[in-house]
């Protein structure tokens, strides 16, 4: 039997004004990317195809979905008129028809791409609407599903629930599946006759019953999975169930932390087995920690490659582009910015590396800091295998210190060293015998003078 194809609509047109924030809702981020790019993470992850539907003027949502998912079609729900309405803003997408119509929100993004597989299994089996049911701790402002046994008979918004129905705790996540035969039907019967007089996406569920068409729920396995975003606070609530999540994997996958929870990851954080993360360590996106490698305390990594057996921190700060080859020594308030550092090389203190190369083995001294910038351009510095660079250097980009040579501490390094040299650039150094006693000498006496100041 050939596999039967998928149209994903993702809704993404809610004002999101509760989050009493200028950025649109869904580009919000949790674990370093967009609560949209979640989403559409886990949608790309079935192979589905994609529509996303945005509010009008939603200019960066559209970017944001043009970038993470180029292959999605992006409609614009010009009036906000309920789920039904923004549903229908990507007809032109329906129209082309697919075997299986889901529906996910923006907004909601632990959704696991397995559970929209699951949605489809009742539509595969017959059914023309499949809606995933939860139950959640507090079932207020969640629409009730009034179900006959196996069937899902209705879907009841509280606003417009009897009080026997609000009793109800089984509750619709949001997710819904309809059967492509049938879904633009169902849709376009679909009223604005409730409460909130808007189309609700729900009603698919009473107007299937009544074609003799069969609706099921499905219970989500983890209740977490469908936490929506409203408000700040729920993005705080569904970050910190994400970042639990992201600690587990890392736990499984064989890296020590002594106390994962306060261990920030991003999604895409990558740590190898016999990966040691001490407390409070922050990763942004784009990392990968090899074997071996431990990152101490307090560290921010980002857009950084780590390699084996390295040590970071504590107090490190490696940005994007920073790349640390095996067992490289990066020590505290060390700032690392577009740079290699290679094999067995050694900046433990205080120091800046920007735009440059550090070659192997080469020791890079307390306080040494890399000038790349000139006000206007970004300029390169090239340290060579195993230079020395004296304590509180600055090198001043362009530069090249030749393999083996070695900085005299204190030094502005502004012309390029050749291999094995040695370049001190600094004030030369007099010596006085007996100056200081002198001086207290002249100091005093000028201090007993009456009429001077005291
Ligand atoms: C909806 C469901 C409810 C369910 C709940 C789960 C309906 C009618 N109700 O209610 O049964 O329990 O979700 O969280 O579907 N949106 C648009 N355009 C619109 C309206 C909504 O794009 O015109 C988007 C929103 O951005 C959001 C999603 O659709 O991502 C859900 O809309 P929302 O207003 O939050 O629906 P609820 O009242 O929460
Ligand atoms: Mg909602």
């Amino acid at each position: 039997m050939p596999a039967r194809s998928c149209l994903t609509i993702v809704l993404a047109a809610g004002e999101g004004t509760r989050m009493r924030a200028s950025r649109p809702k869904v580009l919000h981020a949790i674990a370093g990317r967009p609560l949209i790019a979640h989403v559409l993470a886990a949608v790309q992850a079935t192979g589905s195809r994609i529509a996303v539907v945005v509010g009008p003027g939603a200019d960066a949502v559209t970017a944001a979905v043009k970038s993470l998912a180029p292959e999605a079609e992006v409609f614009v729900q010009a009036e906000r008129r309920g789920t039904a309405h923004a549903v229908l803003a990507a007809r032109a997408a329906l129209e082309r028809g697919a075997d299986d119509v889901l529906v996910a929100f923006a907004d909601t993004p632990l959704i696991r791409p397995e559970t929209l597989e699951g949605l489809r299994a009742p539509l595969a089996a017959g059914a023309a609407v499949s809606v995933l049911g939860f139950r959640p701790k507090n079932p207020t402002g969640y629409g009730r599903l009034v179900t006959d046994g196996d069937d899902l008979v209705a879907i009841r918004e509280e606003k417009d629930a009897s009080p026997a129905e609000r009793a109800i705790g089984f509750c619709n996540a949001g997710l819904m599946g309809l059967s492509g035969d049938h879904a633009l039907t169902l849709l376009d019967r679909i009223g604005d006759d409730n409460a909130k007089r808007e189309f609700y996406l729900t009603d698919a569920v009473a107007l299937a019953r009544s074609a003799s068409l069969r609706a099921v729920a499905t219970a989500a396995d983890d209740d977490s999975e469908v936490l929506g975003v409203n408000t700040q606070a729920q993005l705080a609530e569904v970050g910190a169930v994400l970042q639990q999540r992201l600690r587990a994997a890392a736990l499984d996958g064989g890296v020590s932390m002594a106390a994962p929870e306060t261990v920030h990851l991003a999604y895409d954080t990558t740590l190898a087995r016999d990966v040691v993360i001490e407390p409070y360590v922050v990763f942004g996106p784009g990392v990968t920690v090899a074997e071996g490698a431990v990152i101490k305390a307090f560290s921010h990594l980002e857009g950084a490659t780590v390699g084996p057996g390295a040590l970071v921190g504590p107090y490190a700060r490696l940005r994007p582009g920073a790349v640390l080859e095996n067992d490289v020594h990066v020590g505290n308030f060390v700032e690392i910015k577009a740079s290699t550092i290679e094999a067995g090389a050694k900046t433990n203190h205080l120091s800046y590396i920007g735009d440059a190369r550090v070659g192997a083995k080469a020791n890079v001294g307390a306080g040494t800091i890399t000038c790349n910038y000139d006000g206007v351009l970004k300029h390169r510095t090239d340290i060579g295998a195993g230079a020395f660079i004296g304590s509180n250097s600055s090198l001043v980009a362009p530069v090249k210190i030749g393999d083996g040579a070695y900085v005299g501490s204190g030094s502005v390094v502004t012309k390029d060293v050749p291999p094995d040299g040695l370049a001190v650039a600094r004030g030369r150094q007099i010596v006085k015998e007996g100056w200081a006693a002198r001086w207290r000498k002249i100091a005093a006496a000028a201090k007993k003078k009456p009429g001077s100041p005291p």
